[in-house]
């Protein structure tokens, strides 16, 4: 077929417009499989990434002095922190899926527990940050860091990057 009958050809024009949607669709198809993998953490894990976020921040902003004016910026991190360490109460850590029924079963009434605890604390910080103590507020900051350290050791599971 010469170039002038593919053109003129209905059957070959539309051999082609299929040709093309299958090379438009399959990249986007493949992006949506990557995307997905992602939906793979476990819902707890999404929201622990929200923590990490908002406690590095404070983490960080507290590691020299801290500045008052900036107080604002801290409670908005604080806030988020606090949001989502109170919503992980309602989840249980993936770790636990793999046990038996009893051991399950405690291992999620001890992560409620510390979990509950460490949401505690982030209220805490809110309300020393509303009263514009960062004393108080880099003493909560500190004690987050150790309740994270001792539930990662207990709840997190073992091959989990650090
Ligand atoms: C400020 C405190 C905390 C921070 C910044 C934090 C941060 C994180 C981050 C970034 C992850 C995901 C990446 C990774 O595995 O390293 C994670 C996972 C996890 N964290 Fe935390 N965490 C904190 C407190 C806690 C507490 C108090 C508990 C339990 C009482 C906890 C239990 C877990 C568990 C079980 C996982 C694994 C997710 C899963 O099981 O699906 N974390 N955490």
């Amino acid at each position: 077929m010469t170039t002038s009958e593919l053109h003129a050809s209905p059957r070959a024009s539309a051999t082609l417009g299929i040709l093309l949607a299958v090379c438009l669709v399959a990249p986007a198809l493949a992006a949506d499989d990557e995307s997905s993998d992602s939906d793979d953490h476990s819902p707890l894990h999404e929201k622990m990434e929200a923590i990490g976020d908002s406690y590095g921040h404070l983490l960080q902003a507290f590691r020299k002095a801290p500045d008052l004016a900036a107080t604002p910026l801290y409670l908005k991190w604080a806030e988020t922190l606090h949001t989502n360490l109170a919503a992980a109460t309602q989840l249980t850590p993936a770790r636990a899926e793999a046990l038996g029924d009893e051991e399950q079963a405690a291992m999620n009434a001890a992560f409620k527990k510390d979990i509950t605890a460490a949401a505690t604390t982030a209220q805490k910080l809110l309300d020393a940050l509303k009263k514009d103590d960062l004393k108080q507020a880099a003493t909560l900051i500190a004690q987050l860091k150790m309740l994270r350290n001792a539930a990662h050791e207990k709840y997190r599971e073992p091959d989990d990057d650090e």
